[in-house]
């Protein structure tokens, strides 16, 4: 065997996007625009009230309009094995949950058809009395034993009360964010293919092909391996396609009761009904510090809600239980179910809204105390782990402050709020922290070597407009020492080597170290070969599952400084943000320009949630009354003018062979504290509720 040429390393290589040119193109095709035989299209009906029962339903008049093929509700529906998550029991019940539950569905040769005959079906529906509104001092809320993933609801530590009672300054302060709905590009959509042999092929759109073919076999009844989902390109998830939605399961149904292949996807309206959103919540922060700045104690309790199918519990405290030191420190959730759709993830579910609230309280502590918050924040660095006392992995915080402040030129910074104006324009500057755990994930990989020098990696891995792909091609090339040319990676198929979910910024992480490994064992078996290669070349597989046992051992997180600068209309109460500035500790950068634009991606989503982003819920009709773009307004480019992502050098041997954090979530952490501090600095108002609206600021 020749060895192929060794290359100077393809990690760290700013790499274009490896499928930029297929979709730039159209040539990459998205879930529903595969082309299937003698394809049928699926309409939902939605429940109109938010709590009730379906009653009877006649489908006789619609069954009539020519080209309907089948009419589905709970009465006629296939019996479904009992999901994990009660959203997937599609047609199951004749229970209505929430405004907006699928509670039938229309299958008919053209889509036009489907939607009219869904249009007119009548599904009579018996209202009962809900609640749909989050408010404190709500009667039935109740602490959870455990917030998502699986952390303690409640942690103490030390005793709170006497760190406040000690405190030269205390701050306690409640602080509001809005329920938000996640708005990929390409909303949920999924075509679903039976095989003659009782074999199911889905293409759908998603964030984890292996994950969704467990979810949708066990709910069939069917073994993994009668079940094949396919997600090579996906526009976009922020975490709504995390986990399987309802649209998967009811496509594969409504495909077997018409025998014929079922093209099913979701409206932009409809992904506000029942593809998750991120709670709202109502948080309380009580800081005490003494008179240097020293935290003597933190509290933090989070109100949210979850619905009455199933208890999703937002970890909203949880990065306070491990930003700064203190002595004495407490952090809680409750929950309440209400008649409203289950909340789900949403770009780092957890440290986003709570970050807000914590990064929030601690500018207005260095502002009591008189203090610059960022040397408030590096006062409190801790040495170790809060609360669980173990040594960081690497944890540079400090660094990404110290940098952001350079680039930003922080030091000629006068702190007194309300006081630069430039026409009619309040200005002001501030600053946040960001964190986010490195999370890593079992996964698997196969390489294989073929005769001629070309490499072709599999893994079921997914690329939802991250760039992912492109970082495992840029991967596999350093271990197979290799150039990146020689390297096809192959993802999106769970007929691929079992791969971790695009979330929890753990994908590159995660199916990286199963990449490397596997490219390290064909590298072996090749120096161990002698001749030419078999004409299907040679290959060898790894999983992570073993590797990843015992990793409790250390504190592994990534780490931020995000800086803003805001204008205030002084007469219109408009903010604009001219300037967004982040500062990131992320481990070892796989590619600068994907990088780039996940941590740009990130910060602009935090813009949008601090100005723009807000689901308001309406107590009447029990639903959300901004249901598409025009009322839900995502920042646009012309909301975004200057927003600037670095990163500082950081080598942390205790992560993965890349030695790589996640990029994908920290991004969007703090941002919104960071520019709600500018806004108080610009106007001297503190604005504690999400979002930052004109109407608050007049
Ligand atoms: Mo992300 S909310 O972990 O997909």
């Amino acid at each position: 065997m020749t060895p192929t040429t060794l290359t100077a390393g393809a990690i760290g290589q700013p790499v274009r996007r490896i499928e930029g040119r297929q979709k730039v193109t159209g040539a990459a095709r998205y879930a529903v625009e595969h082309p299937a035989d003698d394809v049928a299209h699926a309409w939902i009906v939605q429940s109109t009230v938010a709590r009730g029962t379906v009653g009877d339903v006649d489908p006789g008049p619609v069954l009539a309009l020519p080209g309907v093929l089948a009419v589905m509700t709970h009465a006629d529906a296939p019996r479904l094995q009992d999901p994990d998550d009660p959203e997937l029991a599609v047609l199951q019940s004749p229970r209505v949950a929430y405004r907006g539950q699928i509670v039938a569905a229309v299958v008919a040769t053209s889509l036009e058809t489907a939607r009219e005959a869904a249009r007119v079906l009548e599904v009579p529906i018996r209202a009962e009395d809900h609640d749909v509104v989050l408010r404190e001092g709500h009667p039935e809320a109740y602490t959870p034993e455990v917030v998502n993933p699986s952390f303690p609801a409640e942690t103490t530590t030390g005793d709170i009360e006497a760190g406040l009672n000690d405190a030269a300054v205390v701050h306690d302060a409640t602080y509001r964010t809005s329920p938000l709905h996640n708005s990929p590009m390409e909303p949920h959509a999924t075509l679903a293919v039976w095989d003659d042999d009782g074999s199911l092929t889905v293409h759908d759109s998603n964030q984890a092909a292996s994950t969704h073919r467990a979810a949708l076999a066990q709910v069939l009844g069917l073994e993994s391996g009668q079940v094949r989902v396919i997600a090579r390109h996906v526009g976009g998830g922020f975490g709504s396609k995390g986990s399987a939605r309802p649209q998967l399961v009811l496509a594969a149904m409504l495909a077997r009761a018409v025998g014929r292949p079922v093209k099913l996807a979701v409206t932009r309206q409809q992904t506000f009904a029942f593809t998750g959103y991120r709670t709202p919540t109502i948080q309380r922060v009580r800081l005490g510090a003494d008179a240097d700045g020293r935290l003597l104690a933190i509290d933090h309790h989070a109100l949210e809600q979850t619905s009455t199918l199933k208890e999703f519990a937002e970890q909203t405290c949880v990065a306070t239980r491990m930003m700064y030191a203190a002595p004495n420190r407490h952090t809680t959730h409750d929950l309440v179910a209400l008649d409203v759709p289950t909340p789900s993830w949403m770009r780092a579910p957890g440290e986003c809204p709570g970050m807000f609230a914590l990064e929030s309280a601690m500018d207005e502590l260095a502002v009591a105390l008189g203090m610059d918050p960022i040397e408030l924040r590096v006062r409190n660095e801790p040495e170790a782990e809060p609360e669980s006392g173990r040594a960081w992995s690497s944890r540079n915080l400090v660094a990404c402050l110290r940098d952001g402040a350079q680039r930003f030129g922080w030091a000629e910074r006068d702190p007194t709020p309300g006081t630069r104006r430039d026409g009619r324009w309040l200005v002001g500057t501030g600053v946040a922290a960001s964190t986010y755990p490195a999370y890593q994930q079992p996964s698997s990989a196969r390489a294989r070597a073929l005769p001629g020098g070309a490499f072709v990696v599999e893994i079921a891995a997914a690329d939802i407009g991250t760039g992912g792909r492109t970082a495992l091609t840029q991967i596999a090339a350093d271990a197979l020492q290799t150039g990146l040319e020689r390297v096809t990676v192959q993802i999106g198929d769970s007929a691929l080597p079992r791969a971790s979910v695009a979330g929890g910024s753990s994908g590159t992480a995660s199916w990286g170290t199963a990449v490397t490994l596997a490219c390290r064992a064909l590298r072996q078996r090749l120096e161990a070969h002698d001749g030419d290669l078999p004409p299907d070349g040679l290959q060898a597989e790894a999983s992570t599952d073993d590797l990843l046992k015992g990793r409790e051992d250390l504190a592994r997180h990534a780490f931020g400084a995000q800086f803003a600068e805001v204008r205030v209309d002084a007469d219109t109460g408009e903010v604009r943000v001219p300037r967004l500035l982040g500062v990131f500790a992320a481990g070892r950068i796989i590619n600068p320009q994907t990088a780039r634009s996940q941590l740009i991606g990130g910060m602009t989503m935090g813009l949008s949630m601090a100005l723009h982003e807000a689901s308001i819920v309406d107590g009447e009709f029990g639903d959300f009354l901004n249901h598409d773009l025009a009322g839900y307004h995502v920042a646009a480019h012309a909301d975004v003018p200057g927003v600037e992502a670095h990163w500082v050098q950081e080598t942390d041997e205790h992560l993965n062979p890349m030695g790589s954090k996640g990029i994908g979530e920290i991004g969007i952490v703090g941002t919104a504290a960071a520019i709600a501090n500018a806004v108080h600095h610009a106007t001297g108002i503190r604005i504690r509720a999400l979002p930052i609206q004109p109407d608050r600021l007049v």
